[in-house]
């Protein structure tokens, strides 16, 4: 019998590891689902059947033992309730980044670093959403040439402020005052995502450097990020500029990155194609294009990368790192 335990079931990433755990079917018997008291016994359809939403208490994994946690309840939940869940037999993936840069836990993308998964003394993390879609084509690329320098540069969709940022997006549309965002979204680019730290940079933009270099196990790696919240309800786009160890032709790059798992290339300027929200909300490829070459600097490009910050860059990460658990478990 294998109990699968799901926190944050109401919200946006919550609600997305329902829909992504439908279309797996993964073997999992029995789930429970968890959020805050405002949301305890409300009912939720999932799997053919009315699940009713439970409060998430210090008992919870004391009462029954799960096999595996699923946590998207943001930071303060995950450090106060994962370690309960861990004590109790627990193993647990987290989305907050409350644990992300904890050395006795590994941070992965599946198709990057799966192996990392079994180091795991409990708890396994879920890297931030702009980070997980720029791991794809920076590991295809490291792996063949070798990476000198990133520069990255973020357009991040209101989904990835919660439920509060698409409610906004809506509000500021119709003129009402913002509460999320410190300015109405409805009519800024915002340089601003989470809070600014000593280094002048902010907190979203130090998440992506540090977990970067974790996640592709390069401590040195040469990265620098600004990130942008936009106007858009959701998937993130990134513009990236990568500088190379090695010469290469656009060819072997295209080949190199078309090769990798779950990156789509999109990249028809002829026909005005390339990665853009509407082709990539909803599903879990990584989309790359506008790819060329970077005149200005020796062995660099340009490259354009979109992906559903909720299911990629969140939940179906999420779940992809669940089912390697599974398969491990199978397999011993
Ligand atoms: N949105 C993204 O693109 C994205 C990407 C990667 C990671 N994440 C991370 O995923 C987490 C959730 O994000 P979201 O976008 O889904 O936010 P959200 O839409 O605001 O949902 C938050 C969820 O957390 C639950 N929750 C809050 N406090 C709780 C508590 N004390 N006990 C149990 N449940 C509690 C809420 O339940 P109630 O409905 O009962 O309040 C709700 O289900 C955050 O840590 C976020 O940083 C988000």
């Amino acid at each position: 019998m294998i109990r699968c335990a799901i926190v944050g079931v109401t919200g946006l990433v919550g609600s997305t590891f329902l829909k992504v755990l439908e279309e797996k079917n993964l073997p999992i018997d029995e789930y429970t689902l968890f959020a805050s008291i405002r949301s305890k016994g409300k009912e939720i359809e999932f799997m053919g059947k009315t699940y009713i939403v439970e409060e998430l208490t210090e008992e919870s994994f004391e009462k029954t033992h799960f096999d595996y946690a699923l946590f998207s309840a943001g930071s303060n939940t995950s450090e106060k309730f994962i370690p309960l869940a861990v004590k109790s037999g627990t193993t647990v993936i987290d989305n907050s980044s409350f644990f992300r840069m904890h050395d006795d836990c590994p941070l992965v993308v599946p198709e990057v670093n799966p192996e990392d998964i079994f180091s795991s003394s409990g708890i396994i993390a879920n890297p931030n959403c702009s980070t997980i879609q720029l791991m794809l084509p920076l590991k295809a690329l490291n792996d063949k040439f070798g990476i000198e320098r990133v520069v990255c540069s973020t357009y991040q969709a209101v989904s990835g402020a919660g439920q509060a940022g698409i409610v906004d997006l809506l509000d500021t549309l119709k003129g009402k005052k913002p509460k999320k965002f410190k300015y109405p979204i409805s009519s800024n680019c915002l340089p601003q995502i989470d809070v600014f730290l000593e280094n002048l940079y902010t907190k979203e933009e130090m998440k992506m450097i540090e977990e970067s270099r974790k996640i592709l196990h390069l401590p040195n790696l040469k990265i620098t990020a600004t990130c942008a919240r936009v106007p858009v309800k959701n998937c993130h786009s990134e513009s990236v500029n990568i500088t190379l160890k090695q010469e290469a032709s656009l060819k072997e790059i295209y080949d190199c990155l078309s090769k990798f798992e779950n990156i789509v290339i999109v990249d028809d300027i002829l026909n005005e194609k390339y990665p853009i929200n509407d082709l990539a909300s909803g599903n879990d490829k990584v989309y790359v294009g506008r790819l060329r070459k970077d005149f200005s600097a020796k062995n660099t490009i340009n490259l354009w990368i979109v992906a559903d910050n909720i299911r990629k860059g969140a939940a179906s990460n999420a779940v992809q790192i669940l089912e390697k658990l599974l398969e491990h478990k199978e397999n011993m």
